[in-house]
């Protein structure tokens, strides 16, 4: 399985920006072979990126979409008019739970949608805090995984990514803290039982699970190094050349 290191540069870069890094990106990129790269640049820059963009070295991922492909949708864009453009779409970020509301019926629309325009979907699940000091994670991840995935055909689970970006460790919530190797190891194992319970022990095995939160180039190598986890979701260390060349470094050391 390859590994995926993937950076959502979230809300940052104007268009001119998000060209000039992706420039510099490309150039100091080598082409590994089973390290999959990936970058999520804001959606008003993905169509010049996909025109800039060496898919040989590097992937696009869309931060967001509309679950209907057209229609009377003000302001809204579909995975449809993303074709071509996103390889992958970031969906059910906890961003876009806590700060758009979006809820599991509405996830479970967007990752059918993403899988319908030939867009790898990267479903997000995870805890906030006060759930975790509840008790409540296992509970939670449950719910958002089968939540997300109940929309798509058994014949389509292989075309799933799951990432992992518990939300009291990802660096813009105040008093973030880092997650330990052996929490992550605790939930990714969680979350492949549940998904074998539920699909059957060869999805579980065989499906991709990234860890987010907090991850920079000091950090990578130990959460890639988690049993089950198959690559990286990354904001803040995203945006920064060195860092996002450092991990990906990191990963193809940790493969060999
Ligand atoms: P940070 O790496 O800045 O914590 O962001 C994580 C994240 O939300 C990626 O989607």
């Amino acid at each position: 399985m390859k590994t995926y290191i993937v950076g959502n540069w979230k809300l940052n870069f104007t268009v001119g920006e998000a060209s000039i890094y992706l420039h510099k990106l490309l150039k100091n990129l080598p082409n590994y072979r089973d390290v999959e790269a990936v970058v999520a640049p804001p959606l008003i820059a993905l169509q010049p990126l996909s025109l800039q963009v060496d898919r040989h070295k590097l992937k696009l991922a869309a931060q967001n979409g509309f679950y209907r492909d057209y229609g009377a949708f003000t302001g809204e864009t579909s995975y449809t008019q993303m074709r071509g453009m996103a390889d992958y779409a970031i969906i059910g970020h906890s961003e876009r739970r806590y700060i758009f509301r979006e809820d599991d019926k509405m996830v479970a629309k967007k990752v059918a949608a993403a899988i319908r325009n030939r867009i790898t979907p990267i479903l997000c699940i995870g805890e906030t805090e006060s759930e975790r000091a509840f008790g409540e994670t296992a509970d939670v991840i449950r719910d958002q995984l089968i939540g997300g995935l109940s929309e798509v055909s058994d014949d389509d689970l292989d075309k799933v990514i799951i990432a992992y970006e518990p939300v009291w460790a990802i660096s813009s919530v105040k008093a973030a803290k880092l997650a330990t190797p052996d929490e992550v190891a605790e939930v990714v194992k969680l979350i492949r039982k549940v998904l074998k319970e539920t699909y059957g022990a060869e999805f579980a095995e065989s499906v991709p699970v990234l860890f987010g939160g907090s991850v920079n180039p000091s950090n990578a190598g130990a959460y890639l190094t988690v049993p089950g986890v198959n690559g990286l979701l990354m904001g803040g260390s995203s945006l920064i050349l060195k860092e996002f060349l450092d991990i990906m470094e990191t990963a193809k050391r940790v493969r060999s």
